[in-house]
C-alpha cells in the first residue's frame, strides 16, 4: 500500500515538473544534452498499477523503436478508473497546459472534452491511415461530433465480468457461476457460511462499477439502455427492485480494499469467492509476476458474465486524444499513430486484458479469456458502462458516485433512487 502512495506522489510530482517544463519551452524539450535533448511526448493516463502498466509499456516500446528522436514521458496518475487522473487533467486543461495526449473514454466522457473545446479533430489521421475501414462504425460514432472525429480508440474492455475462485465455490457447495441475481445472492450466502469473503470490493468507484452491473442484470439490457434516453425510468418499481438487489449484494462485500487490484487479488488468493470487475483484471491475474500475478486461469481464477447479463457485452473503450495547444503536437501525433496501428494494438491489448478496437487484429494473439471476449463482442447485445464514461458525462458520473457514496453510509434505498433520478434530470446530457 505504501508503494502505491509513493508512486502516486512521484507521478504527480513528475506531472507537475513536466507542466513546468512544457510551460518553459515551446518545443516541449526537457533538460539539454544526450537523451534529455530529445523531444519529449507527455502521455497522460492512469495506467500505473499492476496489470495496467504492462499494456502501456508494450505500446511505449513500439513508439520508442519507431521514433528514436522522441522520448516517451509517462505522466500517468495512479488510481483505478482514473478519477484522480481526471481531476488533475481538468486542472491542466483549465490552465491551458495540456499534456501532449491524454486517455479518455469513448462516449459521453469524450463528448464532454469535445464540447468544452479541449480537443483538435483528428480526421486527418483517419484519412491518412484509412482508419474508417478498420474501426467499427458504432465506435467512431461515439467519438464524433458534427462530422469531426476526436480520438483514437486503442481497445475494447468489458465491464460485466464475474471473476471467481473455483475452489472457494466448491468449498461452499456452489456448483458453478450464478446466472441470475437470485442465484448470485444464494451463492453469496453459501460462501458466507464458510467464513470466506463472499464478494471482494475495492475503493469507492468499484461500488459504482458493481452498481452498473447490478442495474444491467436486474433491469435487463433494454431497460438499462433506455436509462440514457428520453424514455428513461429512474423512479419506477423496476429501478427500486434493482437498487434493493444492489443493497443486498453489497451486504456480502468484504472490507473495502485500496483499489481494484487488491480486491481482485483476494479472489486469486482464495480469500474471496467473487469480484465483479472489468477485464483489465484478466491482465492482472494472468500476466507474469512483476506486472501481474502469474495465476493459472480456470484453476486460480475463472470468469462468467456478471449475473443476469449473459448475452450482453457492457463495453467501454480507452482512446487517446490530441489536445488543443499540445506542446509537442507532432510527438502526440506519432503516439496516436502507434495507438491506431495494428502492431500497437496487438502489443497493448493482450497485456492489458482487452481486445483491439481495430477489426483486423491478429486473432491468434487473443486466447483464453480474451478469445471469449472477442467472440462475445461480435455476437452479443451491447450496453455502455456508466463508471467508464460511455453513457454518462463526467458531471453525471460524479453525481452518481456521490449518491452511491452516501448510500454506503445511510443504506437508504429510497434516497438513493431519488438522488439517481435527480442526477439524470439535471445532467443536461
Ligand atoms: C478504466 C479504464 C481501463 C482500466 C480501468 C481500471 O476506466 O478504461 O483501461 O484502466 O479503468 O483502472
Amino acid at each position: 500500500m505504501r508503494r502505491r502512495w509513493v508512486s502516486a506522489v512521484a507521478i504527480t510530482m513528475a506531472g507537475l515538473l513536466s507542466l513546468t517544463a512544457c510551460g518553459g519551452g515551446e518545443d516541449g524539450q526537457g533538460a539539454s544534452g544526450g537523451e534529455a535533448a530529445k523531444k519529449q511526448v507527455e502521455v497522460f493516463s492512469w495506467w500505473t498499477g499492476p496489470g495496467e502498466a504492462d499494456g502501456l509499456t508494450a505500446m511505449r516500446e513500439i513508439f520508442e523503436k519507431q521514433n528514436p528522436n522522441l522520448t516517451f514521458f509517462d505522466a500517468a496518475v495512479a488510481g483505478g478508473s482514473g478519477d484522480k487522473a481526471r481531476a488533475l487533467l481538468t486542472t491542466k486543461l483549465q490552465a491551458d497546459t495540456p499534456p501532449d495526449t491524454f486517455q479518455g473514454h469513448a462516449g459521453a466522457e469524450l463528448q464532454g472534452y469535445i464540447k468544452a473545446g479541449d480537443l483538435e479533430p483528428v480526421n486527418f489521421l483517419y484519412d491518412e491511415l484509412k482508419l474508417r475501414d478498420v474501426y467499427p462504425k458504432q465506435l467512431i460514432d461515439q467519438i464524433t461530433v458534427d462530422g469531426n472525429i476526436y480520438s483514437v480508440p486503442v481497445n475494447i474492455h468489458r465491464s460485466n465480468v464475474l471473476w471467481f475462485n473455483p475452489a472457494v465455490l466448491k468449498e461452499a457447495g456452489v456448483a458453478g457461476a450464478p446466472k441470475t441475481i437470485e442465484e448470485f445472492i444464494t451463492a453469496l450466502e453459501a460462501v458466507k457460511k464458510t467464513g470466506k469473503v463472499p464478494l471482494s470490493i475495492g475503493s469507492e468507484w468499484t461500488a459504482v462499477h458493481l452498481l452498473e452491473n447490478v442495474l444491467l442484470g436486474s433491469l435487463g439490457t433494454e431497460a438499462y439502455n433506455q436509462l440514457w434516453t428520453a424514455n428513461s425510468d429512474w423512479s419506477g418499481p423496476a429501478m427500486t427492485k434493482a437498487l434493493q438487489d444492489f443493497q443486498k449484494i453489497m451486504s456480502y462485500a468484504g472490507t473495502p480494499q485500496d483499489d481494484w487490484q487488491p480486491a481482485a487479488k483476494q479472489v486469486a488468493d482464495g480469500e474471496a469467492a467473487f469480484n465483479i470487475m472489468g477485464d483489465w483484471a484478466y491482465g492482472y491475474f494472468h500476466n507474469p509476476p512483476e506486472g501481474g500475478l502469474g495465476k493459472t486461469s480456470k484453476t486460480d481464477f475463472d470468469w462468467a458474465p456478471a449475473p443476469g447479463t449473459e448475452g450482453t457485452f457492457m463495453w467501454l473503450s480507452d482512446s487517446f486524444t490530441l489536445p488543443k495547444g499540445a506542446p509537442n503536437r507532432d510527438g502526440a501525433i506519432a503516439w496516436l499513430k502507434v495507438a491506431a496501428s495494428k502492431e500497437g494494438q496487438d502489443a497493448f491489448n493482450p497485456k492489458k486484458g482487452s481486445i483491439p478496437a481495430r477489426t483486423d487484429a491478429d486473432k491468434s494473439l487473443y486466447t483464453d479469456y480474451l478469445a471469449d471476449a472477442l467472440s462475445d463482442w461480435s455476437s452479443n447485445k451491447l450496453a455502455g458502462s456508466i463508471q467508464h464514461g460511455v453513457v454518462v458525462n463526467d458531471a453525471w458520473r460524479t453525481a452518481i458516485n456521490e449518491a452511491v457514496g452516501l448510500f454506503q453510509q445511510d443504506q437508504d434505498v429510497a434516497k438513493l433512487q431519488q438522488a439517481l433520478a435527480a442526477a439524470a434530470k439535471s445532467s443536461g446530457q
